[in-house]
């Protein structure tokens, strides 16, 4: 019990001692790390604007590249043909955002699979795969033939279904000045 005291005491004036210091204007002076570099944030820049589908990189994918990587790194979780497996439900059909077009803008899908996938690997797989990948989930979900090649330009343009499904919101509230001091 005693020690218990103690220990709390010696604690509490410790960080007394720290706070005075700071207090005093003492400041440690910052000793490590450097300036970042463009091409050091360039390697972290991977977001992607999806109405416009600029941020999409270079690369391109077939949607029969695609069923056979689908195939090698995908099926254990998500079934055969994307129907539903081990840790997954169905991607196809249905209107979840992702999978099932439920997102006006095509390219959300190539960002999260770029981003997320597979889950036990995430941002192992080159721009071509992921490219390839897109194509064929979309493909399953007969957004694009079966045929298709995904690119930055043909991956952007795919018309989703529910492209037009959203409106403006225009309530007056919404354009409302907001109060930054007396208010
Ligand atoms: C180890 C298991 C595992 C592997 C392997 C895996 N996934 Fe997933 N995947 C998941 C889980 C779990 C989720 C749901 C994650 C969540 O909801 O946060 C998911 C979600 C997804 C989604 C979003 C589905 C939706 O309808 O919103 C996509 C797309 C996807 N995975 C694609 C892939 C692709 C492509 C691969 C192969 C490159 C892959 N996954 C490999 C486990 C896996």
């Amino acid at each position: 019990m005693q020690l218990h005291k103690l220990t709390i005491a010696s604690g509490l004036a410790l960080a007394l001692s720290f706070s005075s210091a700071f207090a005093g204007g003492s400041k440690p002076a910052v000793s490590f790390g450097s300036p970042i570099t463009e091409s050091a944030i360039a390697a972290w820049d991977i977001d992607i604007q999806t109405a416009t589908g600029k941020g999409l990189p270079s690369g391109s994918g077939s949607v029969a590249q695609g069923k056979a990587l689908f195939n090698a790194q995908c099926i254990g979780c998500h079934g055969v043909d994307a129907a539903g497996g081990s840790q997954y439900g169905s991607m196809v059909g249905g209107k979840r955002p992702l999978t099932g077009g439920g997102y006006p803008y095509a390219p959300i899908l190539f960002d999260y699979i770029r981003r997320a996938m597979p889950m036990n690997a995430p941002q192992s797989l080159s721009n071509d795969e992921v490219y390839a990948l897109t194509a064929y989930i979309y493909a399953l979900n007969e957004f694009i033939p079966q045929d298709a090649v995904l690119d930055a330009a043909s991956l952007t343009a795919i018309q989703m279904p529910v492209r037009d499904g959203f409106i403006v919101d225009d309530r007056p509230d919404t354009s409302a000045t907001r109060c930054m001091e007396d208010c």
